[in-house]
């Protein structure tokens, strides 16, 4: 089969496309033939050797897709050949891969396989942020970072079918349209304004009652000026390079919580998981949740992707065909 594969860390230029045995099944998985691939901000800390899951060389990038099962283990009774699926797993720059029978999710009938590849790990973060890590609701203000990005925008979306106020961040003009058009109240660009001001104006002073971060360093400690009494910030990521340090006590004055989330460690809560997949694949079946294409590239051309959703000017998520 055809696939990316990388035998060295570093940036785009180490991602070679090429042929690759195909994936063989083993107990307890499915072999996928992926239609449409999404790129993730996290595939370039994996080729670089900065993600939690380390490269095992020779190796495939890419951690979500969505296609069509081609083979099923015996001891897997719960999916068929043929079902269309989406999956969250590692090796998914390739045109087959195989992957857990836990991280696959059956698509509804409705749903593209662009869609579908676009949907996993962008919207079950957003959706778990805010509904199992806190309990957003009516009333209540988020600040979304990056919100033009693939977390960002559907952040953006969940957040106001909760009934939140929303103030969405970018780094430049051209993606506030975007952001206010998938509803957020408020955008503010982050790089010529400074946000905490902004929120607090925005909030009558109150401050916000939820962050969620995964720009780190530049935007950490202004958060936790604008967090209104009770608020969290939710760290996720760290784009922008690591947050300093915090003392606990930083957090008693106004009784703030910081809390971390990582979507990879939610397969082993089942009921969570499913109760975040259902919720999401309603939100889409209403209408109210759609993430936006940014770009579609041949898996050929992956490295251009990158330098894309690197260079900062991408918008929604990008996607690859095999
Ligand atoms: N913990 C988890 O489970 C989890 C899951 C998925 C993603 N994430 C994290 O969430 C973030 C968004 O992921 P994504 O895949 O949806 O990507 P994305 O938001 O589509 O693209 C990355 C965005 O990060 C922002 N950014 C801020 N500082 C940056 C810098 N110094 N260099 C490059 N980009 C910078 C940029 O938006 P602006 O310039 O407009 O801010 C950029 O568009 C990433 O940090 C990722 O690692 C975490």
């Amino acid at each position: 089969m055809k696939a990316i594969v990388f035998e060295r860390l570093g940036g785009p230029e180490v991602m070679e496309y090429r042929e690759f045995p195909k994936p063989e099944l083993r107990a307890g998985t499915v072999i996928v033939k992926n239609h449409v691939i999404a790129i993730n901000y996290g595939d370039t800390f994996f080729i670089r050797g900065t993600y939690l899951v380390k490269p095992l060389f020779p190796d495939i990038p890419g951690m979500e897709a969505a296609g069509v099962i081609e083979a099923v283990a015996p001891d897997v009774t719960e999916l068929k050949p043929g079902m269309r699926v989406a999956y969250i797993g590692m090796g998914s720059y390739a045109e087959y891969t195989r992957i857990g029978a836990s991280r696959v999710m059956v698509l509804p009938e409705e749903m593209s396989f662009e869609q579908g590849a676009a949907f996993p790990i962008a919207v079950l973060t957003a959706w778990h942020m805010l509904h199992t890590c806190d309990d957003v609701g009516a009333g209540q203000s988020v600040i979304v970072h990056s919100a033009a990005g693939g977390v960002g925008i559907a952040a953006v979306q969940i957040a106001k079918a909760a009934g939140a106020q929303v103030i969405g961040t970018v780094s430049n003009d051209a993606k506030m349209e975007l952001v206010r058009r998938f509803g957020a109240d408020h955008v503010i660009n982050y790089e010529t304004q400074d946000f905490a001001e902004q929120a607090l104006k925005l909030t009558n002073g109150r401050g916000v009652d939820l962050i969620l971060d995964a720009v780190g360093k530049p935007t950490f400690e202004k958060g936790l000026k604008c967090l209104a009494p009770f608020g969290h910030l939710i760290v996720f990521g760290r784009a922008g390079g690591l947050p300093e340090r915090l003392s606990p006590m930083a957090l008693m004055a106004k009784s703030i919580k910081v809390s971390g989330f990582a979507v990879t460690m939610i397969y082993a809560f089942r009921d969570i998981h499913r109760r975040a997949v259902d919720a999401v694949f309603r939100l889409a079946r209403e209408g109210r949740l759609t993430i936006p294409i940014g770009g579609s590239f041949p898996l050929a051309q992956a490295a251009l992707a990158h330098r894309l959703i690197e260079s900062r000017r991408s918008t929604g998520k990008l996607l690859l065909i095999p």
